[in-house]
């Protein structure tokens, strides 16, 4: 039995991951009807925290991003401080990212397909397209760029869905590295032309950037490499990368034209909105293979991660709940942009007083919602704790649907609506993008 450790709302689990910036958990916490609910929490690492210009940074980015609500970005729920750390409390999305699906896959000696390879990015450029449109309250644009689309900032979860996260993270990080050293920082491999020259960015750098992923996907190699970084800002800033039809001939031709539009140079040459970007995959997706489903993906991913699957669900019937008193719930810095109703307001660490903490985790009990109920690691995933509240409902109520399945429009999966994508926040945005915003090209 291993204990989980409180902090604020959330119960932390496993760590997922350690990066430069931050530590990755696991965790989870209770909404106001007493069900559990999964979050991943971002632990920044100290040097952060201890720099105030950077934390003012990350609070205005996040206090933008975290108006996105789309079902292809993992939502942010709060950014706070507590107990001498700062935590981004996210969405936690139920899988792996890109970056490790694709790097499990080539030790397994398989590849994601090409069909699969455009439904994903498909429903990631959804998301992105999504943020590179909103607007504020008073209906002006935020000009939001993601400035860090890659593999590792796309999650995919077993089910096939996908969301790309650390919106906001980039501009911040990157500021912070240029205030400080005055040189270019960052993911450098999927950055624009015009990014590694440092120029004012507008969101058709994140379609170069998709495209480059969308070149590694297909070709098995990364369009740009060098011996060195700086070798590599000058690469990418040529950006001529060996035509992905020479690097791997099995590319339908449809997926090549696909790849150079969106890797073109000059901003006027490529889509000039991800939803573009989007269609022309999705277009290629019907012919490929119009019996698409997402299914197939999902199949796929369960195969793959079969071990991981497995061992993150004993690992979480394995904990027991740390019972600390403690109250402190930290300080929102992005509260008042969020509103009295957000979210994260409707967390609570204790499921309900009457429920034995030593018992909440342990004592789990496998509820099969009636969508997975043929689909045993789906189902096993959306178990919620036991809790006196959760029970009652449970006896006089159908049980809540699966997390993120509810009221996603998926036009692939849902044959009625396949091809002619009706989502409606996407029809509606449609109307308010006609031309890309101004900037200069490259090439000019
Ligand atoms: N919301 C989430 N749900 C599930 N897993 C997540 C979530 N956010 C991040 N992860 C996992 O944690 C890993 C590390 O995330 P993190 O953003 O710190 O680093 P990175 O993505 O590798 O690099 P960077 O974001 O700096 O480009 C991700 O690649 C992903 O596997
Ligand atoms: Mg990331």
């Amino acid at each position: 039995m291993r204990r989980t450790k409180r902090l604020g709302r959330y119960h932390l689990t496993e760590r997922i991951a350690y990066g430069g910036m931050a530590e990755i958990f696991r965790g989870f916490t209770y909404d106001d009807d007493g069900f559990r609910r999964d979050v991943a929490i971002k632990k920044l690492l100290p040097h952060y925290v201890e720099d105030k210009s950077f934390i003012d940074m990350l609070t205005d980015e996040f206090k933008l991003v975290s108006h996105l609500k789309h079902p292809n970005i993992a939502e942010v729920f709060e950014l706070t401080e507590i107990e001498d750390t700062l935590l981004i409390a996210m969405e936690y999305v139920d899988g792996k990212d890109l970056r490790s699906a694709v790097e499990k896959a080539r030790q397994r000696g398989v590849s994601l397909q090409f069909d699969d390879i455009a439904y994903v990015l498909a429903r990631a450029l959804d998301g992105m397209h999504h943020a590179h449109v909103a607007r504020d309250e008073k209906n002006q644009p935020l000009r939001i760029v993601h400035r860090d689309f890659s593999p590792s900032n796309i999650l995919v979860a077993y089910d096939g869905t996908v969301k790309i996260c650390d919106f906001g993270i980039a501009k911040a990080t990157h500021n912070r590295v240029q205030t400080k050293t005055g040189i270019i920082k960052g993911k450098v491999k999927y950055m624009s032309p015009e990014q590694a020259f440092g120029r004012k960015l507008d969101w058709r750098s994140d379609i170069f950037s998709a495209g480059s992923v969308l070149y590694e996907l297909a070709t098995g190699a990364a369009p740009f490499t060098a011996a060195n970084e700086i070798d590599l800002i000058f690469a990418v800033r040529d950006a001529e990368p060996r035509p992905s039809g020479q690097v791997n001939r099995h590319i339908p031709a449809e997926l090549q034209q696909i790849i150079e539009k969106s890797m073109t140079r000059s901003r006027s040459g490529r889509y000039q909105t991800a939803m573009e970007f989007r269609d022309a995959l999705l277009g290629f997706l019907r012919r490929y293979n119009p019996k698409y489903r997402r299914t197939k993906l999902a199949r796929f991913l369960k195969k793959l991660w079969a071990e991981e699957i497995e061992k993150e669900l004993r690992a979480m019937e394995d904990f027991v709940l740390d019972a600390s008193p403690s109250q402190d719930l930290g300080k929102n810095l992005i509260a008042d942009a969020l509103g009295p109703d957000a979210t994260y307001s409707k967390f609570s660490p204790n499921p309900t007083s009457n429920v034995d903490p030593d018992r909440a985790v342990s004592g789990i009990n496998g509820i099969e919602s009636e969508q997975t109920i043929d689909d045993p690691v789906h189902a096993a995933k959306t178990e919620m704790i036991q809790s006196p509240k959760a029970d009652k409902r449970r006896a006089t109520q159908p049980v809540r649907q699966a997390r993120g399945k509810s009221d996603e429009v998926d036009p692939i999966h849902n044959e009625k609506t396949a091809l002619t994508d009706t989502s409606d926040d996407l029809a509606g945005e449609k109307t308010t993008v006609e031309t890309p915003p101004k900037g200069h090209s490259v090439n000019e």
